[in-house]
């Protein structure tokens, strides 16, 4: 898809502006071309040309202990970058509206379904009650129809980057895909950290598209659906190939989310190391510097950026990461997260894209990265140990321990106030990024091999032929909740198990 035509004749004006603007000698001219060349004619709308400053959701804050909203899904016809499309919108935005909560507050979010499909919400990553007005995935809500969402995000809940997206088992892969999902945050102490605020906060949502000559989500094949449905337009915040400023000397605090149905982030910046300051479920005890990153589908990480090189632009990269394979013999950090380990060891498949550009604007007297952070706190040792086997059947069906989902059936019986550990076993031949809703865990092991640091995760990146072992405390509440794939073609086509927390 892409940038035949007076798109493409507008991509070589912008890059031959950026040529005379002299700001690609650093990278090479030769190189640049050929790179850019490429990509037109692979197609893809990138450009190594950094594009417009990087567009931020509106953004809707809590009052007064209270954070209350009106969201609204419906089809639209909106701007993707320089492109119109016709996507599904929460209150007619790509991504949504970001919604901001601190521990303590109530959240009342009265949901309309102007879609022509059944659909509800889920609150990814919140520590939240999974029954009644709460984070209720198993809830219909019916084209027309609303539903108000209710609940307390409690004292002690994590300052952190959540997201909402819908979650009705069967379309959850073709409503994301669409362009439905927003973030979540909530704010707390990492935020009041004098060092995190120092920095420059900036959110990015990543995201692929695909689209046909009119702007219409194609059909995704056959194939598509089985290794999930994978786009060539790859996005943050809704933008192709933004600009994000720092000032030298500056910290740039990037909160990172793939809101991709199935498309694996495999992502590095030009000459700056990324400093990991917190994954899904908040803050680590300290910053850990890392050249690249995996994020899988549902992930988030936190990262601070040092404004510490020559001013000139640097591109936010993402190599191309094949999820049929995983990382083989990849490297072993925590969550689906991989540092250099992973380097050399994965096949590729396509090419490297510009996601963003980090651009130089004006300095400051030089900040410099925290040294602490949050305690994570250990865990004691599990009461029980599961298992949890992931694979696909025969046909276009995925399973957990040999079995479907099937909401009616309980697959998995857990105590409140206990401990367990979850070995997850991937004996298939795709990578599968495994969530959990309502709490978060930790990862102990991989393949045996103890993490090298604790931190709160709520998706763990399974590769094939790995062994991940998460360690989760079943705290608060009881009821029914799920488990499941976040690459959403596996979770709509059977990979998810109902969960009963019962009362101690
Ligand atoms: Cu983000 Cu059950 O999912
Ligand atoms: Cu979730
Ligand atoms: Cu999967």
């Amino acid at each position: 898809m892409g940038l035949e035509g007076p798109q493409g004749n507008t991509l070589l004006m912008t890059i031959m502006k950026a040529m005379r603007r002299r700001e690609f000698l650093g990278l090479g001219l030769g190189t640049t071309g050929a790179l850019l060349l490429s990509q037109c004619s692979s197609g893809s709308s990138q450009s190594a040309a950094p594009g417009s400053t990087l567009a931020q959701a509106q953004f809707h804050t809590s009052e007064d202990g209270l954070l209350r909203f009106d969201l609204v899904a419906a089809a639209q016809r909106v701007k993707l970058g320089n492109r119109d499309a016709n996507l599904l919108t929460y209150n007619g935005q790509v991504p949504g509206p970001r919604l901001e909560a601190k521990p303590g507050d109530t959240v009342q979010i009265r949901f309309t379904n102007r879609l022509s499909q059944p659909t509800n919400l889920h609150y990814h990553g919140l520590h939240i009650p999974p029954t009644g007005t709460g984070d209720n995935v198993f809830l219909e809500i019916l084209p027309g129809e609303g539903h108000t969402y209710e609940f307390q995000i409690p004292q002690n809940h994590p300052a952190g980057t959540f997201w909402y997206h819908p979650h009705y088992h069967g379309l959850v892969a073709e409503q994301l895909f669409g362009g439905l999902a927003g973030l979540f945050v909530v704010r707390g102490e990492l935020d009041e950290m004098p060092a995190i605020k120092a920095a420059q906060e900036a959110f990015l949502v990543l995201k692929d598209f695909a689209l046909d000559r009119s702007g219409n989500i194609p059909n995704p094949g056959h194939m598509a659906q089985m290794t999930g449905r994978i786009g060539d337009l790859l996005t943050a915040n809704g933008q192709f190939n933004p600009s994000l400023e720092i000032p030298s000397g500056g910290l740039l605090r990037l909160r990172l989310l793939n809101a991709s149905t199935s498309r694996f982030f495999w992502l590095s910046l030009e000459e700056h190391p990324f400093h990991l300051i917190a994954t899904d479920g908040g803050a680590i005890a300290s910053p850990i510097a890392l050249n690249d990153l995996v994020l899988a589908p549902g992930e988030r990480v936190e990262v601070l950026v040092q404004g510490n090189q020559a001013p000139r632009p640097y591109r936010l990269l993402n190599q191309p990461f094949n999820p049929a394979q995983g990382m083989m013999g990849g490297g072993m950090m925590g969550g689906g997260m991989m540092g250099r380990g992973m380097m050399g060891g994965s096949p590729n498949r396509g090419t490297t894209e510009t996601v963003a550009t980090l651009t130089y604007n004006g300095a400051i007297a030089p900040l410099s990265l925290p040294t602490q952070l949050m305690a994570v706190e250990p865990l004691p040792e599990p009461q029980t140990t599961r298992q949890f086997t992931l694979n696909h059947g025969m046909g276009m069906v995925f399973l957990i321990n040999g079995q479907a989902f099937d909401h009616s059936r309980i697959d998995t019986q857990v105590a409140l106030n206990t401990v367990e550990d979850w070995e997850i076993v991937n004996t298939g031949t795709m990578a599968h990024p495994f969530h959990v809703h309502t709490n978060k865990f930790q990862i102990i092991s991989r393949n045996g091999q103890p993490a090298p640091y604790a931190a709160w995760k709520d998706v763990v990146l399974v590769s094939p032929g790995e062994t991940v072992r998460i360690r989760m405390p079943f705290r608060d509440y009881t009821g029914k909740t799920v488990y499941h794939c976040h690459v959403l073609d596996h979770e709509d086509r059977g990979m998810m198990g109902t969960l009963d927390i019962q009362p101690a």
